[in-house]
C-alpha cells in the first residue's frame, strides 16, 4: 500500500503565467524577424512549450525531442538515452530548445551538444526552472524562470514516476 504523498505548492499557476509572460517578451524581442525553430524536451516541457509559444507572435516551427535519463527513480541514472530524435533538420536555424527543469545538467548537456553537430545558425535554452545546487555539468541557460531549491518538484509538466504532470502549479513533494 502507498500512502498519498504530500504536496506543498511552491510556484502558484498565477506566478507561472506571470514568468512564462516575462520569458516571452524577451524571447519576442530577440527572434524579432527570426524564423527559430523551438524545440520542445519531451516529456516534461510539453505545458511549458505550450503557454509559451501562444505567447510568440513570429513564425516558428516546433520540434519534439525525447531524452531518457530517470529510470523512475528521483535520481538521474547518468546515463542519457534518445528515445527520440529530430525529425527535421536545423542546419543553419535559429534553434532555442524548452526544457522544464535543469538539474545535475547532464541531460541538457548531451542534447545541446547532439544539436550543435547539426550545425545551427544559434543555439539557445530556454528552461523553466533551474536547481543549480545539484549542477555537475556546466550550462549556459540564456532565458530561464525560477531559480528552485534542492527538492524534488512536480506539477506542470514535471512528473514523479509518470504521475503528477497535470498539476496546474508547481508543488514540493515533501517526504
Ligand atoms: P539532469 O540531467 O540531472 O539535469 O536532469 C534533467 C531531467 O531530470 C529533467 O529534464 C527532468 O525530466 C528530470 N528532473 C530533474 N529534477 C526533477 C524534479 O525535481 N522533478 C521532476 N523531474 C526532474
Ligand atoms: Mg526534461
Amino acid at each position: 500500500m502507498s500512502s498519498q504523498p504530500k504536496l506543498r505548492i511552491l510556484y502558484t499557476r498565477a506566478e507561472i503565467e506571470a514568468k512564462v509572460d516575462k520569458l516571452a517578451d524577451k524571447i519576442r524581442r530577440d527572434y524579432l524577424g527570426k524564423h527559430p525553430v523551438l524545440i520542445c524536451v519531451l516529456k516534461g516541457s510539453f505545458m511549458f512549450t505550450a503557454d509559451l509559444i501562444r505567447r510568440l507572435n513570429f513564425p516558428l516551427e516546433v520540434e519534439f525531442v525525447q531524452l531518457s535519463s530517470y529510470g523512475g527513480a528521483k535520481e538521474s541514472s547518468g546515463k542519457i538515452k534518445m528515445v527520440q530524435g529530430l525529425q527535421s533538420p536545423i542546419q543553419g536555424r535559429d534553434v532555442l530548445v524548452i526544457e522544464d527543469i535543469v538539474d545535475t545538467g547532464t541531460t541538457i548537456a548531451f542534447l545541446l551538444d547532439y544539436l550543435r553537430d547539426k550545425k545551427p545558425a544559434s543555439l539557445k535554452l530556454c528552461a523553466l526552472t533551474d536547481k543549480p545546487s545539484r549542477r555537475q555539468v556546466p550550462v549556459k541557460i540564456d532565458y530561464l524562470g525560477f531559480t528552485v531549491p534542492d527538492k524534488f518538484l512536480v506539477g506542470y509538466g514535471l512528473d514523479l514516476d509518470q504521475k503528477f504532470r497535470n498539476l496546474p502549479d508547481i508543488c514540493v513533494l515533501e517526504d
